[in-house]
This record gives C-alpha cells, structure tokens and sequence, in this order.
C-alpha cells in the first residue's frame, strides 16, 4: 500500500531564552503560578527581525540535511502558521525560494495550533494518490509578535520556533496511517488574533487596541480542550482496529500540562510514554509537533515498528490527530 513514511525531521529554537523569574521581573506574575498552572518554565523567544519564514527555513534546511536529500527533490511545501510574516504572498514561498527551488506548489495553512497535523493531513492526501512523492511539512511560529506583553493571561504561554518533517511515499505497512481532522467555529471567539484582517483593517484607532493582540478565554478553552482530546485520541486509535496499549509514545500539542496528563490518562498511558517539553519552550503553537517528535527521536524514544499518536487543539476552533506507524 502507499504510504507516507516520515523520512526525517528538522527543529529550529531561537536562542533567547525568556525564563518565568524573568517575567516576575516586568508583571503581576510567578514563576510558581506559571509551573503550576501550565508546566513551563521558559521559553524561546526570536531574536530582532526574526521572521517566521527564517524560523522555517531553519526547520527546513535542517530536515532536508539529516535526510540526506536534494532540495530539488520535494515536490510539495507546506508551511502550518498562525503568524505568517505576511498577509500574502505566503510564508512558504519564501520558504521555497530560500531552499533554492521552485515551480512546485508551496502554500501557507491556517489551523492554529492544529497547523502541523492539518498540513501532515493534507500532504497525506497528495502522496496516498500519488500526486507528488516528497513533501515538506512546516510548522512555524513567532508568537511574541502578536501577544500583549501586559496581558499576563496569554504572554507567559508561549514561545517561538519552527519544526519540520519530510514524507516520502513508499509502498510500506508502516508511515502515516491514519489523520483525523476537526474544526468547531461556534468557539471561534473563544481564540483570536482580530488584527489585519477584512473586518479589521488596519486604521489608527485600532492599533494600540487589543484587536492588535491574541485574545484567550482561557479556563473556557481548557474545559473544551480536555473534553475534545480525549475523544480524539479515542478515535485515532479504535480507527486503526489498535487498543490504548498498543500506542508507544503520544506526541501531543505542547499548551499545558494538565490538558497531557488528562490525555494519557484517558489512554492509560504512562508520562515515560508522552513526550512533553512545555517547560523549556512554552507553547509554539503549529511548531510543537514537530519539535517535540525531533527531540524524541534525537533521545532515542521511538523504534521501528512503534506506534506513535500526534494530537493537537487550538484556535479556530480546531483539532486534529495522526496515527504513525514507525
Ligand atoms: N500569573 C498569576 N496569576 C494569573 C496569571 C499569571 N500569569 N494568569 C492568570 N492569573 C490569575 C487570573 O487572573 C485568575 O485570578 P482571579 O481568580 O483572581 O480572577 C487566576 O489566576 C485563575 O485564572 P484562570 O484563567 O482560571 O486559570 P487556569 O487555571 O484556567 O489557567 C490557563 C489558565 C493556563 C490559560 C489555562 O486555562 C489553559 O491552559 N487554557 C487552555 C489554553 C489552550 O489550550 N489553548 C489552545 C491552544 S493555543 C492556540 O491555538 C494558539
């Protein structure tokens, strides 16, 4: 059967870290607060004139080396952002452009913290009919630009930095076996970023107002978050025919601790079996993913063989999963 086998994985971390005692110092808030209530501990934040698309490059540039591939060989770009560095043209073209190729299709996706499942998803799609054989898919974020850094609900959640995969169609039992996407508009009030878009056009009353910001209804959105996920990571494995045991490592969307734990819990998974590294980067929205599976298999963590569970929720609202058979 043919199917896409994720043939490497690339990351990118700006190099400046932002620890909670460093946030203590400029609001009303604590590093035991932050610990307690998300599990982070730091996070990254992108240097002056830092682009998303240099973030991706990184990624890209990195997956492509350890793969051992031409650049000339991918046949499809697709780069998973909330925070493009434009409105258009997209953040993958330039991404494109900046690996030394073109002619192939390159598009931005918008699924918020979904983004990388989203794109794993639809490349998914390309190679399964055999559209294209070799496909990028980025996630890519730098949320410092669009948070209110008075606004100690949103600011201390989030990081910036960027992660990459390579899919190959192979005719193979293992690869991607399966993904499940969602969305659920009634909430998407519940996340937003209003600014730049047809119904708020840039003017001078609304910069410096809080449509220029992401918005959060935080303790709303974790109710739904924890509800949502379990039942996804239910259905990603009863539609493999496989039993909660059968995953070896979960690769969730790194937003907070507590929405991980309900989650293995729901899979009578223990933490060794879930990748988690919130406390050193925060959330980076599109970018967890495909960090987190990086420095999983840089530590070792996944064998061939193994069944491996992405799962992920955010603005939109959206949600999403992805069966991997290693
Ligand atoms: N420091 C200190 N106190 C704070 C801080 C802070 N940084 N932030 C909020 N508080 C206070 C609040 O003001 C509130 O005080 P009050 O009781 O006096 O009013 C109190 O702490 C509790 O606030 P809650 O919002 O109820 O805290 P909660 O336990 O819900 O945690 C959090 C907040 C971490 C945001 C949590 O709700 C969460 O993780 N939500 C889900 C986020 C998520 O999954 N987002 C989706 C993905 S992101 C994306 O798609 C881009």
């Amino acid at each position: 059967m043919l199917r896409s086998r994720i043939i490497g994985t690339g990351s990118y971390l700006p190099d400046r870290i932002l620890t909670n005692v460093d946030l203590e110092k400029q609001m009303d808030t604590t590093d035991e607060w932050i610990r307690a209530r998300t599990g982070i501990r730091e996070r990254r934040i992108a240097a002056e004139g830092e682009t998303t698309s240099d973030m991706a490059t990184h990624a890209a540039r990195c997956v492509v080396e350890k793969a051992g591939i031409r650049p000339s060989s991918i046949d499809l770009i697709i780069l998973a952002t909330a925070t493009p560095d434009m409105a258009f043209p997209s953040s993958a073209c330039i991404v494109q452009h900046r690996l030394g190729i073109s002619g192939v299709a390159a598009f931005d996706i918008s699924a918020a913290c979904s983004g990388f499942i989203y794109g794993l998803g639809i490349a998914d799609q390309f190679i399964r009919t055999g559209t294209v054989r070799t496909a990028l898919v980025i996630g890519a974020e730098r949320f410092s630009k669009i948070l209110d850094w008075q606004d100690r609900t949103t600011c201390v959640l989030f990081g910036d930095g960027a992660g990459a995969v390579l899919l190959r169609g192979e005719e193979v039992e293992s690869g991607i076996l399966s993904t499940h996407l969602h969305a659920d508009g009634t909430y998407a009030d519940m996340l937003m970023v209003a600014r730049k878009g047809s119904r708020n056009p840039i003017t001078d009353e609304l910069i410096q107002t809080e449509a220029e910001y992401l918005i959060m209804r935080g303790s709303e959105l974790f109710k739904v978050a924890v509800k949502t996920l379990e039942e996804a990571v239910v259905e990603a494995v009863e539609a493999n025919g496989l039993a909660c045991e059968d995953v070896d490592l979960l690769v969730p969307h790194q937003a907070n601790i507590r929405i991980i734990t309900a989650t293995a819990k729901r899979l009578g998974l223990p933490m060794e079996k879930v990748v988690v590294n919130l406390d050193r980067y925060g959330n980076t929205s599109a970018a967890s993913i495909p960090i987190a599976l990086d420095e999983a298999l840089a530590e070792g963590r996944i064998r061939q063989g193994d069944h491996v569970l992405f799962e992920a929720f955010g603005g939109g609202l959206t949600w999403a999963s992805a069966m991997v058979r290693w």
